[in-house]
């Protein structure tokens, strides 16, 4: 038996990525570990905790006595490092948060691997916007220099370069990931394509910025959870891999605005144009050739499919979406597990 640590495993990629390992991984003790900020929701474990299959704590990645005492008590075989502030329109409005999280938090758990842990696995999820922009062509390799435009791009790129000096400097065993949008259920809807969904089922604007000719190249969750599995298991330490989207999966935002609305069959005039984002990156695209011919991955989601069967997800679970948007499910935590 193998015990994983998944930091931030109560937010969207981190629960997918948890519910995509159980089922690939038999041998793994998954252990998840995550402070539940407005971010985190154990909704989207709930099942998994209360049937036993993962162990769940309350703890936040920057506190370093709160952090060692846990790698003291448990060792663990391979980390998973998901726990982030995410989300760009946030770091807008206030930057402070995502250095302490991001960075700091970052740097916590490095000390703490040295310290318990120095030769196991250690998996640092980033991502492809610490690249910056691309213009009308191009793509971003793993040697693109570094060039992030927002706060959130810019922390990330930041705790990129701890993980990659603490491999130089103390050998860990570390692996840097660069993944491009993911999509898919259990997204906070307050990021684009679950923001868009919720909102068109409530019949409210959707709120596009610009010229909505900004475009992002979309993963489907589970393409990227399979990637990270096959980083974590073969990945050469001390490397940066680029996970992206295929090609037809690069869509401008109105045209991803256009295709929620038809499947919904919501009319147009839902698509309120608003003012843009500061500094908002023009396009994003990824070259994946190094983790495709190193470790055999490559996307095998088509986006219509993928955006359909989410789409279908958030209809299902009507219930998820609007908890968070009340408000409500912040007390669940309190309710279910608190003094546990
Ligand atoms: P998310 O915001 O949905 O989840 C983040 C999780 O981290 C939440 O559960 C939150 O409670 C937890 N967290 C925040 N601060 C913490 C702290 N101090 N201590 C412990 N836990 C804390 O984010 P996401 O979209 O699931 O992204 C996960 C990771 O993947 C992030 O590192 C992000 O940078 C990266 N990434 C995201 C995308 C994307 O499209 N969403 C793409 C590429 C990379
Ligand atoms: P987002 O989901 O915030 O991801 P990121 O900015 O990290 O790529 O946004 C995806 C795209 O959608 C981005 O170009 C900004 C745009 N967008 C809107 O047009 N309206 C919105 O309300 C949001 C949240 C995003």
């Amino acid at each position: 038996m193998k015990n994983v640590l998944v930091t931030g495993g109560a937010g969207f990629i981190g629960s997918n990525f948890v519910r995509y390992a159980l089922k690939h991984r038999a041998d793994w003790k998954l252990h998840v570990l995550d402070l539940l900020t407005y971010a985190g929701n154990l909704e989207n474990l709930a099942d998994l905790i209360q049937a036993g299959q993962i162990q769940f704590i309350k703890a936040d990645i920057a506190d370093q006595p709160q952090i060692d005492a846990i790698f003291a008590q448990q060792r663990f075989d391979l980390t998973f490092h998901f726990a982030a502030e995410s989300h760009v329109d946030r770091s807008i409005l206030s930057a402070t948060e995502f250095v302490r999280t991001n960075v700091l938090g970052t740097q916590v758990l490095l000390n703490a691997l040295q310290a318990h842990t120095p030769k196991q696995r250690f998996v640092h999820v980033s991502t492809d916007e610490v690249y910056g922009s691309l213009g009308p062509t191009g793509r971003f390799l793993e040697t693109t220099p570094l060039d992030p435009t927002s706060p959130y791009s810019a922390s990330k790129a930041a705790s990129d370069l701890m993980v990659l000096a603490a491999v130089k400097t103390h050998g860990l065993n570390a692996v840097v990931t660069r993944c491009t949008n993911n999509y898919g259920p259990y997204q906070f809807p307050e990021k684009f394509i679950p923001l868009f969904i919720t909102n068109a089922l409530e019949d409210l604007a959707l709120p596009l910025y610009g010229d909505g000719m900004n475009v992002r190249s979309w993963l489907h969750v589970d393409d990227h959870a399979a990637a990270l599995l096959a980083v974590g298991d073969r990945g050469r330490a001390g490397e940066v891999y680029n996970i992206g989207g295929a090609e037809e999966s690069e869509i401008p935002n109105l045209i991803v605005a256009q295709q929620i609305l038809k499947a919904l069959k919501k009319p147009e005039s839902l698509i309120k144009r608003v003012a843009d984002r500061p500094a908002h990156d023009r396009r994003y695209a990824i070259d994946y050739t190094k983790i495709n011919q190193e470790l055999g991955w490559s996307p095998r989601i088509a986006f219509a499919q993928g955006l359909e069967s989410t789409i279908r997800w958030f209809l299902d679970n009507k219930g998820w979406w609007r908890n968070i948007k009340t408000g409500e499910y912040l007390k669940y935590y309190e309710r279910n597990y608190q003094g546990r």
